[in-house]
């Protein structure tokens, strides 16, 4: 099945709210479509820069924005799509076969990220041409 922009959606996660801090708490398929098996994430972004800027043959991730803000511009070799993150209880789900890039960094932004396998440069796809011919391929 073709990759598409629709089926990559903002999840809203349980917030516990508490008047002295709130937590969210991610334990696998209960919360998102996946099992977790790595989490990351990317901090320290100076300002303007840009990162992602590939996309994976079968990784699935949820995108959080634990601290701070920043867009996702999703993208599935027909259309594209951007999402701002900026609340830690809200996450986008990513499927296999979409190319990303992550702009717009706030300072002191957090992008944490849930993974479904374990990190593997095999399953990235860094060519923004092969990519296209490769989304082309399965329409
Ligand atoms: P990459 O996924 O391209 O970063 P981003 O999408 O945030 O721009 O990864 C950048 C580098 O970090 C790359 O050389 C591989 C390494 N890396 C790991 O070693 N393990 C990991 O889990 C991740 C996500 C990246």
């Amino acid at each position: 099945m073709r990759a598409s922009v629709y089926n990559c959606n903002v999840i809203e996660l349980k917030k516990i709210h508490n008047r002295a801090g709130n937590i969210t708490s991610i334990h696998g398929l209960s919360e998102i479509p996946f099992d977790i098996q790595r989490v990351y994430y990317l901090y320290d972004v100076p300002g303007g820069e840009i990162r992602g800027g590939h996309a994976h043959y079968g990784l699935q991730q949820l995108i959080v924005a634990a601290s701070g803000s920043f867009d996702v511009v999703i993208d599935d070799g027909h259309m594209k799509k951007t999402i701002t993150l900026n609340r830690p209880n809200f996450g986008l789900y990513i499927t296999p076969g979409i190319w990303r890039d992550l702009v717009n960094f706030s300072s002191g932004a957090v992008l944490l990220v849930l993974a479904s396998n374990k990190y593997d440069e095999k399953d990235y796809i860094r060519d923004y041409d092969y990519f296209l011919n490769f989304s082309k391929r399965n329409d």
